[in-house]
């Protein structure tokens, strides 16, 4: 693998000048590690991009759902970023530690009532709304509450983003948004001019998740603003905002293409200029909603290795104390890692093996045909690029407890989600 890392003189992988076995005898295993240094890298990269090629007229969202926990907000505040929830929950936790909501956007192909409820009460600055029944919907709570709910529209711009099927969103046959195609985006803009307690705030995006070209982003932003020259034409609205969604790709094994963000944004920009001369619109003002490569490469999963199991001529299954319940994403989607054992760090990859799960459940793998070293009971595992959709995946499946997750940054480290107990399994149980 072409993946740098760094060891120490114990030949033992460092994360944030730290020893993971260290961390691993600290707070045990599995355990998250979080790059905090690489969190802040992203953010900070995001917002000077816009800053450069934008004037700045936009505002980076971090979209939780990739890792959602208090210090995420916190830091995401701090950084002065706004943030993408598609929940309630997602919204609570932000609130929870008195994330301004006006930099909040609230997504969701179905919302309950009691979400939308709680995002008018809370003043979330945007609304992304997915279908004409919530829209209805809306406008009856906001009028029932005597304020206007500021909403964008979710629109579908049909670009095929070359991504698996179950990421790929941005096609007509998905369950999200209004299509392009079918003339409903257009239909639902202008019913909401003239439906009630209503602010049209302006349009949504996203195509899909783990790209890695610039071309399908491209092509959606000029989809995006021909629409939005059709609304003006229309309805005589302009558009205030633009959300280009998130989905930037990141490097998981040495097959990824990572594209450099400021690459992207500076493209992006040329294409909004271009057409809003063009078209005579004004220049709205941009949002993005960035999770996986905010977070993504700043995770690394630590595990033991307990069975090694070599079936002759078949595989040998290295069996570590996760799996399924802390990284479902070899299940769902087949997604590839680079693996490493920690306290061997400097040792070559001398086998191919299948990494499992301890869930009972033979689809329970972590990665199949994957190079290794010499690995033997006892010996810690590291998998790197876990930050996003791993933690905020994870479930309790078999009763497993959720590992915490703990920040590295300077040589030092701290916990940010203390680890589940069995008492916390049980405590909803009557
Ligand atoms: N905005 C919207 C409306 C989204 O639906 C998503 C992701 C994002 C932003 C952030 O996309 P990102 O920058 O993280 O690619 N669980 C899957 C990924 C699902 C993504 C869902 N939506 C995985 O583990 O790969």
């Amino acid at each position: 693998m072409n993946r740098k890392f760094e060891t120490n003189e114990k030949g033992h992988l460092m994360l944030g000048g730290i020893d993971t076995v260290d961390l691993a005898k600290e707070y045990g295993t599995p355990l998250y590690v979080m790059e905090e240094n690489t969190i802040l890298t992203a953010m900070r990269e995001y917002k000077a991009s816009i800053e450069k090629f934008y004037g700045g007229n936009g505002l980076i969202c971090f979209a939780s759902k990739a890792f959602s926990c208090k210090e995420m907000y916190r830091i995401t505040m701090r950084e002065g970023l706004g943030t993408d929830v598609v929940s309630g929950g997602e919204l609570y936790t932000a609130l929870s530690v008195g994330f301004p909501a006006e930099k909040i956007c609230f997504h969701g192909n179905n919302k309950s009532d009691s979400e939308l409820e709680f995002a008018l009460k809370s003043k979330v600055g945007r609304i992304v709304v997915d279908n004409a029944e919530e829209l209805e919907r809306l406008s009856a709570m906001a009028a029932g509450m005597g304020i206007e709910a500021p909403v964008m529209f979710r629109i579908k711009p049909g670009v095929d983003a070359h991504t698996h099927s179950f990421v790929m969103t941005g096609q007509i046959d998905s369950k999200f948004g209004f299509a392009l195609e079918t003339g409903e985006a257009i239909e639902i803009i202008k019913k909401a001019v003239k439906t009630p307690n209503i602010r049209y705030v302006g349009i949504h995006c996203h195509i899909g998740s783990q790209i890695h070209e610039l071309l399908p982003f491209t092509e959606t932003a000029k989809i995006m603003m021909n629409f939005m020259g059709e609304v003006k034409k229309e309805t005589g609205l302009d558009t205030e905002e633009l959300n280009l969604g998130g989905g930037f790709g990141i490097t998981y094994t040495d097959e990824d293409n990572r594209i450099e963000y400021p690459a992207y944004m500076e493209a992006v920009s040329e294409v909004i200029h271009e057409l809003a001369k063009e078209l005579g619109i004004k220049l709205p003002f941009i949002l993005m909603e960035p999770g996986r490569s905010i977070v993504g490469e700043a995770g690394t999963t630590l595990y033991t290795v307990g069975a090694v199991k070599t079936i002759p001529n078949i595989r040998t299954y290295v069996s570590v104390d996760g799996g399924m319940f802390d990284n479902p994403r070899y299940i769902l989607y087949g997604s590839k890692y680079d693996f490493l054992l920690a306290n061997k760090a400097c040792e070559p990859a001398v086998n191919k093996v299948t990494v499992a799960g301890k869930c009972c459940e033979s689809g329970d793998l972590l990665g199949e045909n994957v190079p290794l070293g010499d690995a033997r009971c006892g010996d810690i595992m590291a998998v790197f690029s876990t930050g996003a959709y791993n933690y905020s995946m994870s479930s309790n499946y078999n009763r497993n407890v959720i590992p915490p997750v703990v920040f590295v940054k300077d040589g030092k480290s701290r916990v940010v989600v203390k680890p589940q107990t069995y008492e916390d399994l049980v405590r909803n149980d009557v």
